[in-house]
């Protein structure tokens, strides 16, 4: 499929359904076009640097061609979907869509602005998106006149292969305007859970512990880098190790995030970010993009060996993972998201070996606060404080689940 066969193809496609418009075409950006354009919408994808939205179209249709290579999709269904994505240049295109999503810099002035110009090309009844990972919603819809059209609907990286998407309203979010989000992103075969517009919505507030304790149990020499990842692969049974993780997402933007949530949260040492990670983004060292973050990629570097010692390892999974509870129940707790959505957003979203809440029932609740406990009364910081949920549970004989 070469990009002038497409062009010819576009003419002819013509869908009845709701037109999307995608600002931003980074990573985030390029990969919701493409799953909305292979739900069948036409879609409209738009970013003010030319350099970017060429990227997009030469990706999208490397990812479209090696799907047809790998036979899991026919010629025809690929130049379909190419040939339903518009790359636009200018956002007065978006006067004829339903949908707008929003995925371009982090930035609340910029969103902000952005927002604002949203509400006068688009028509009254367009839902303005935003792809936000750590902005709160609210300040972003506050930019627009009228507010109630304006939700968070936040995707994970690649798009287009992570099942799961989290929709947050803003307290000015208009009910229907939920309702009609969740829809359609369930018809893109998405899965959605409800969440709160607080930091870091679900997955990014519960995962922290992962990386966070993770960080803490290497700095207080307990263990070292190989050996907590493979505690956390073979004995808590999650599919990669933190600091295998945080070299793929990348040293700085985990930092990022970490520090986005910490400050977001009046400064809660729960979510407080660690030195290590703060130098290895300081140093450059950024993980697998670099060459270089917790491991050394280059092609001759020997992988370091843990110490594979079971009680070690008991230890370590069982204080990363208590503490993942934790934060799970205390999210349940101050009411971020219910029950199975929370399970849901770690289970299917970011692969966790089970929901956490689920996790907590088969230790035992009475287990979970001890270790917390535990935690607390060794070191006598706030971090390890057990959540009134677990300890209210743990007193009444009462289970997550029945
Ligand atoms: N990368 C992730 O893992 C991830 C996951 C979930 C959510 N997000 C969120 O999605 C958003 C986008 O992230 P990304 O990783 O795709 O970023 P990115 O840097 O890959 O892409 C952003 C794009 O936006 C464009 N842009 C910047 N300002 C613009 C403007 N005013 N108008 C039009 N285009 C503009 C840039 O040219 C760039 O192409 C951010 O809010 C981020 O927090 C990122």
């Amino acid at each position: 499929m070469t990009r002038e066969w497409c062009w010819i193809f576009k003419i002819s496609v013509h869908s009845k359904m709701m037109k999307i418009g995608i600002l931003g075409s980074g990573s985030m950006g390029s990969g919701i076009a493409q799953v909305a354009a292979t739900a069948g919408h036409e879609v409209l994808l738009y970013d003010n640097n030319p350099a970017a939205l060429d990227r997009a179209k030469n990706k999208l249709l490397k990812i479209l061609n090696r799907q047809v290579e790998k036979g899991r999709m026919d010629d025809r269904t690929a130049k379909a979907i190419f040939g339903r994505v518009y790359f636009v240049d200018d956002m007065l295109d978006f006067a004829g869509a339903g949908l707008v999503i929003e995925a371009i810099i982090e930035d609340l002035g910029i969103k902000k602005s952005v927002f604002g110009q949203l509400e006068d090309i688009t028509g009254k009844g367009c839902i303005l998106a935003t792809n936000t990972s750590s902005l709160s919603i609210a300040a972003i819809a506050a930019a627009c006149e009228k507010p109630g059209r304006v939700i968070g609907i936040h995707f994970f990286n690649p798009a287009p292969l992570m099942k799961l998407v989290e929709v947050i309203p803003a307290i000015q979010t208009d009910e229907a305007i939920v309702k009609q989000s969740r829809e359609l992103i369930e018809s893109w075969g998405k899965l959605v859970v409800l969440a709160k517009d607080t930091p870091g919505f679900i997955v990014n507030r519960v995962a922290r512990p992962f990386y966070g304790e993770a960080l803490r149990i290497y700095e207080e020499g307990i263990a070292d880098v190989p050996t907590i990842d493979w505690a956390m692969k073979e004995i808590a049974g999650f599919r990669m190790g933190p600091f295998t993780l945080m070299d793929f997402i990348g040293n700085d933007v985990n930092y990022k995030v970490t520090k986005t949530v910490f400050e977001a949260f009046y400064y809660d040492p729960r979510y407080k970010p660690a030195f290590t990670q703060k130098r290895l983004s300081d140093a450059g060292w950024l993980g697998r993009k670099t060459g270089r973050g917790y491991y050394d990629y280059s092609e001759n570097a020997k992988t370091p060996e843990p110490n594979k010692d079971q009680n070690l390892g008991k230890l370590i999974a069982d204080r990363i993972v208590a503490m993942l509870i934790n934060e799970a129940a205390d999210a349940l707790y101050m009411n971020i998201a219910s029950r199975d959505d929370i399970d849901l957003a770690m289970a299917k979203g970011v692969n966790y070996p089970k929901g956490l809440l689920k996790w907590a029932d088969e230790l035992g609740i009475e287990t979970c606060v001890e270790r917390m406990d535990a935690l607390y009364h060794e070191y006598l910081e706030d971090r390890y404080r057990c959540s009134p949920l677990l300890r209210r549970m743990a007193r009444d004989k009462k289970t997550f689940y029945k």
